[in-house]
């Protein structure tokens, strides 16, 4: 069991070992009982997260809020709008002045080509831990609880369970690729095997992919491509889990406009009960949420018998608990 957390942050899903997140996860189950119990876990009294938003947000800073005050500390919710940043404070100013004020920073930054980027400009001054509460490239406190949540539902010995990280069609706007990306580089490490479906205008940044696949090898699991124009039925094919949400083409164009239009040609990649017929009866259906209900993914599947989103979402909070609790303590 690795516990070396103190002080480090966690921006790539790739930052914590293996062993490290399954540490994490041990931590997080047993928060997860100490709160159902009523158990006192007050381990980060007189401690403050500084939590940095660029874009908007229900779960996560609903769950790092309430967690970093269940642990005894107090989070502090900084719009970046509010800020003097668009006045001139750089990550520099950021990283140094925050990380003396803080015990530490989490950041959500999603501006594709400039989120990540920022992350860990501000980790290079900081003496206080990044936390990333979402980026252009990774979303790893979703995949955490995302992993948590699965193995409550699966078992903890996920070699060979069949997991599918499917696009979905959304109308609001164009999504971030960051969590199908966070999904594909951690589940592989666990022994899933993993199949990415995506219409052909969807792909993920290709050294994401080439890294997923590394982890593959290592997990001894496989990992597997659909990008044929319409391959979400034929991917979600004897699944125990299917993970379908949208992410925008954000690899095949950065207009907008443009992005809409390729995104509005494929409604059919709607999450429905016809998808779910062909996978396993038990198969369980994961969204990070929000989602557009009966546009990427029916309502009669949200709400279903099959669905797990409301454990996962309750699960941000006692993963990001774990994480606070060792790296901030
Ligand atoms: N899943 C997730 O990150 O939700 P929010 O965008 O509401 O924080």
């Amino acid at each position: 069991m690795q516990t070396n957390f103190r002080g480090r942050d966690l921006i790539g899903d790739l930052d914590f070992t293996k062993e490290e997140v399954e540490t994490v996860l041990d931590v997080a189950w047993d928060l997860k009982r100490k709160r159902a119990l009523g158990e006192p876990h007050a381990y980060l009294r007189d401690k403050v997260l500084a939590m940095l938003f660029f874009f908007s947000s229900t779960r996560t800073r609903g769950s790092f809020e309430a967690g970093i005050a269940q642990l005894g500390g107090h989070g502090a919710f900084i719009d970046s709008n509010t800020t003097q940043i668009s006045h001139g404070d750089t990550p520099v100013e950021i990283g140094e002045i925050f990380g003396r004020y803080f015990d530490g920073i989490a950041i959500r930054h999603c501006d594709f080509g400039d989120g990540n980027k920022y992350l860990n400009a501000v980790a290079k001054s900081s003496r206080a831990p990044i936390l990333n509460m979402q980026c252009d490239i990774y979303h790893p406190f979703q995949c955490l609880a995302d992993l948590m949540t699965i193995m409550e539902k699966k078992g903890r010995d996920l070699r060979k369970k069949k997991m599918v990280v499917s696009w979905a069609y959304a109308a609001s706007y164009l999504k971030p690729v960051s969590v199908a990306q966070s999904l594909i580089l951690q589940m592989p490490r666990f022994g899933m095997d993993v199949t990415l479906a995506y219409p052909p205008e969807f792909k993920l940044m290709p050294e994401i992919v080439e890294q997923a696949k590394e982890q593959a090898r290592i997990g001894g699991g496989n990992f597997e491509i659909i990008d044929s124009k319409d391959g979400m039925k034929e991917a979600c094919k004897d699944a125990d889990v299917i993970y379908a949400k949208s992410w925008g083409p954000l690899l095949t164009t950065n207009d907008k406009a443009e992005g809409k239009r390729i995104q509005d040609s494929y409604k059919d990649w709607i999450m429905d009960a016809a998808k779910l017929k062909v996978a396993k009866p038990d198969a369980i259906y994961m969204h990070p949420l929000p989602a557009d209900r009966d546009i990427e993914v029916t309502s009669e599947v949200m709400d279903g018998p099959n669905s797990v989103v409301f454990d996962e979402a309750e699960n941000r909070l006692h993963a990001q608990k774990a994480v606070m609790a060792l790296t901030m303590a």
